[in-house]
């Protein structure tokens, strides 16, 4: 493929999706109008029942994001004023937050250079008196070390709380992520995995009082309209995301296996440019490459961004700066150095475009224009 085709690669093309399931999805919002299913109706329900069965869980719980997903996770779980909850810098910002507004103290741990994810082997020396919960992150799709995290949250009688907002579908040891912990926090975000045409996320749990304190929490603290029990929010999952996400799970697995094809060709294609390192995989875990995400090591991530954007090649650096460092996370007072492997993580990773609907010859211009960069 030449530089001639001009037309940009985005991260993900959602309008290719659109295109090849759109028969079923103009149907599927069409249902929802005609009986006006719009809010609390038979589409959630049967989404959630549909999530908990591919999870692997007894309950789902529709929210309004995978942001809510965690907020609500943590206040059902009574996480409040002066607890600690250990999680990684290393995420988007939405993990940490939910600790924050709930205002009980982010305490962070660095991630393992080669999977991204919380190094299990540092969590033990950060639990005080004061831990209540551990947040691991599948980042990008990829699991965490749960079999270590799970003994270390039940040896301190600590929540365990699956941040699986990028890793539906990923497994660890032949058990679905976000089936481990007290609950498990996935996002409907439409460039997820399963994504939906708005907002969206889900929470998973065997726990049954859980879920119904979660359903409660999520619609203003009511089992029964207008006989409020507690206070709550307003977090509902809508009838129309719900639907377009019955449609869209059929092909989940599908479209898993496409971005791990796809993951593979970019594996031969840049195996021999020895300043990227490529992603880690582990034969006993499955990833499910929300991202694929190479390490640039000459120092010249950000030079090899811009050149790839000239040859109309989307890329993006998830994340450019550890939450330690961020404004809105300076009042926990970390040091620059306090985290020195997210830190470096985050001059070196670049991510590349993958999404089911990529093809071939667009994966084979890329890494032939990483070859030549
Ligand atoms: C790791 C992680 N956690 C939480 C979230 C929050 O999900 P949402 O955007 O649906 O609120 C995201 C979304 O990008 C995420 O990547």
């Amino acid at each position: 493929m030449k530089n001639n085709h001009l037309k940009k690669i985005p991260m993900v093309d959602l309008n290719r999706q659109y295109i090849s399931i759109k028969k079923e999805i103009d149907c599927a919002i069409s249902d929802v109008i005609k009986e006006s299913g719009y809010i609390n109706s038979r589409f959630v329900k049967k989404l959630e029942q549909e999530i908990a069965k591919y999870c692997g869980t007894k309950y789902a719980v529709g929210v309004n994001s995978g942001t809510d997903a965690l907020y609500l996770s943590l206040w059902a779980l009574g996480i409040k004023q002066g607890d600690e909850v250990i999680t990684t810098p290393f995420t988007f910002i939405a993990t940490a937050e939910c600790i924050s507004l709930l205002n009980a103290k982010p305490v962070f741990v660095d991630v393992d250079y080669e999977t991204y994810n919380i190094d299990a082997d540092l969590i033990e020396a950060k639990i005080t008196k004061k831990t209540k919960a551990i947040i691991p992150v599948h980042l990008f799709g990829f699991p965490c070390e749960m079999n270590k995290i799970k003994k270390i949250a039940k040896k301190h009688n600590l929540f365990l709380i699956e941040d699986a907002a990028q890793a539906i579908g990923a497994e660890y040891m032949g058990k679905k992520i976000g089936s481990f912990g007290d609950t498990g926090c996935f996002s409907f975000f439409p460039s997820k995995n399963l994504g939906a045409y708005g907002d969206g996320g889900i929470i998973t749990t065997n726990n049954k009082k859980l879920a119904e304190r979660l359903i409660m929490l999520r619609n203003h603290g009511s089992k029964i309209k207008y006989f409020n029990e507690e206070i709550g929010v307003s977090s509902r999952l809508d009838g129309i995301q719900a639907s377009i996400l019955s449609v869209k799970l059929k092909y989940l697995d599908r479209w898993n296996r496409k971005r791990k094809e796809i993951a593979e060709l970019y594996n031969y294609l840049l195996k021999e440019i020895d300043w990227i390192e490529l992603p880690k995989e582990n034969k006993d875990l499955k990833h499910v490459y929300n991202q694929y995400t190479i390490k640039v090591k000459n120092g010249k991530r950000d030079k090899l961004k811009k050149y790839l954007e000239e040859k109309g090649i989307s890329s993006m650096i998830y994340y450019p700066l550890p939450l330690h460092l961020t404004k809105a996370m300076k009042y926990l007072d970390y040091k620059k150095g306090s985290f020195p492997v997210s830190e470096k993580l985050s001059k070196q990773v670049l991510s590349l475009p993958i999404s089911a609907d990529l093809k071939k010859k667009e994966v084979e211009y890329i890494g032939h224009s990483l070859k030549i960069g």
